[in-house]
């Protein structure tokens, strides 16, 4: 063949495959979620997550060092509350002396150059399993009220050594809220990694069962519709997106991760703020199942993964892959 342009020229050998590599994922893109339980015993393994636990403060703080470390920048702590703790108000988020802010000073003293990340919502802390507060019959989640609630949430993880909250509810106004709530609290340095375009999706079931959100509510597949996006709508993540922008966020997430590439994308083409990608328990469980069944392999799968999501555009990766990724990155 008479060929001028031939494509494999630059995919011919080991050497100029890695010269012309267009993307990269580092140690230091990731952002590992961890879940911190009350009691001092051992780790819990989270069934549906495989390689996950539930942790005491004291092996947290212990994972914290290692994730440092392998050069992992961040963590991202996920309290799992006691039923007994839980009620229709999600009263326990607000409490300066509960195990969100107990483990975020733990960390903090232990590991102080990891940055953290405390998750602002209601629903490890309300009876239902909602974010939020529900209107009397229990047929909505009340907007303004919660609103309320996160944004002394916010203040309280933030004194107990949040470098970021990150509310994930998905209220209207709460960026805003938390944002004015910060500052009137002289917090002005603490930041807002905004979960701006959060679906309601079925991608979060394992992560329901680490927390116990679900079975509050006795099931996995609680009905968040009226306050997560329709999986459908791409316009409306934008749109959303940019108002956390102006109401003052740092930075702005999409998460899902791996099902929603085209949102990261048109997000990255939209704002020049840092975007980070949450690849959510169902994204971890589906890669594990299946390299369980041998149908797919896993160290494999689970790189192309991460790799997806910052060619779509992410700059940070929260992932239950982020220690082992991250040792097999080196620091
Ligand atoms: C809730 C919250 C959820 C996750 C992080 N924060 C789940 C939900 O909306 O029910 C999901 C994370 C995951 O699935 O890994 N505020």
């Amino acid at each position: 063949m008479n060929l001028i342009k031939r494509p494999r020229r630059i995919r011919s050998s080991a050497a100029i495959r890695e010269m012309v590599q267009e993307t990269r994922v580092t140690a230091a893109d990731l952002i590992a979620p961890l879940f911190v339980k009350h009691d001092d015993g051992p780790p819990v393994p989270i069934e549906s997550m495989p390689g996950q636990c539930r942790l005491s403060i004291a092996d947290l703080v212990k994972e914290c060092v290692e994730l440092q470390k392998l050069g992992v920048p961040g963590v991202a702590l996920f309290p799992v509350t006691p039923d007994e703790r839980k009620d229709p108000l999600g009263k326990e988020s607000m409490n300066p002396d509960g195990l969100g802010p107990a483990a975020l000073r733990a960390v903090k003293e232990a590991v102080p150059g990891l940055l953290l990340f405390a998750d602002i919502a209601l629903d490890p802390f309300t009876s239902h399993g909602h974010d939020g507060i529900l209107n009397e019959d229990g047929t909505d989640v009340l907007n303004d009220p919660t609103v309320e609630t996160l944004a002394k949430m916010a203040v309280v993880h933030a004194k107990a050594g949040a470098d970021f909250v990150a509310p994930s509810d998905m209220m209207d106004g709460r960026i805003g809220a938390i944002r004015s709530a910060l500052d009137a609290a002289g917090l002005t340095q603490t930041g807002i990694l905004a979960y701006s375009a959060k679906f309601a999706s079925a991608y979060y079931g394992p992560f329901r069962e680490a927390v116990g959100s679900a079975t509050a509510a006795g099931t996995r597949s609680l009905d968040k519709r009226s306050y997560q996006m329709n999986p459908a709508n791409r316009r409306e993540a934008i749109k959303d997106a940019l108002l956390d922008e102006e109401e003052g966020a740092d930075m702005l997430m999409v998460k899902p991760g791996g099902p929603y590439l085209d949102i990261i994308r048109e997000l990255r083409d939209t704002t020049r703020l840092p975007i980070a990608a949450y690849q959510v328990s169902g994204e971890y469980a589906q890669i594990h199942a299946a390299a369980k069944m041998g149908w797919l392999d896993y160290a494999k799968t689970r790189d192309e993964s991460l790799l997806s999501l910052k060619r779509a555009g992410a700059d940070i990766i929260l992932t239950y892959f982020a220690r082992e990724a991250a040792a097999g990155l080196g620091a």
